[in-house]
């Protein structure tokens, strides 16, 4: 995967809202139109309420129109070690990705991980629903 990609994930983790868990996460879609999205994670004092950065960035490419995505790379600075999405991000990933999408996971850009999101998301039968 392109480094700019993850650089972008990792610039986007910097302006994490994340008083609480002090945990900032970063994401990165590369879009059909060769655009990058970012997302970062935006936390609340109530916790149920707060939002991935991936779902964050979703969310941003959705409502500028983006729908076409090709690849994603997650940042998370304070890790020790790759950390993958979320259970709930990985079902809305599975809305809006082909199975055989990759992503690309790392605290940094060192030591990544990189998988597919039917390696997320396996059995995911109900991906064809709308089709
Ligand atoms: N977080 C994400 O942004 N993405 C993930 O895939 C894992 C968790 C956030 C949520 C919360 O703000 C913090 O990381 C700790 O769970």
């Amino acid at each position: 995967m392109d480094k700019v990609l993850f650089q972008a994930a990792a610039e986007a983790a910097v302006r994490s809202y994340s008083p609480y868990s002090k945990f900032r996460v970063g994401a990165a879609l590369l879009c059909g139109d060769g655009s990058i999205v970012v997302g970062t994670n935006v936390e609340n004092r109530s916790f149920g309420l707060t939002i991935c950065a991936e779902r964050s960035a979703i969310v941003a490419a959705i409502s500028s129109g983006k729908r076409d995505f090709k690849e994603l790379a997650i940042a998370t600075p304070d890790s020790t070690y790759p950390v993958s999405p979320c259970g709930a991000c990985r079902q809305v990933l599975s809305e809006f990705f082909s199975p055989d999408t990759f992503i690309e996971f790392g605290a940094n850009a060192e030591e990544t991980v990189r998988c597919t999101i039917a390696e997320l998301l396996p059995h995911d039968a109900l991906h064809d629903l709308k089709d």
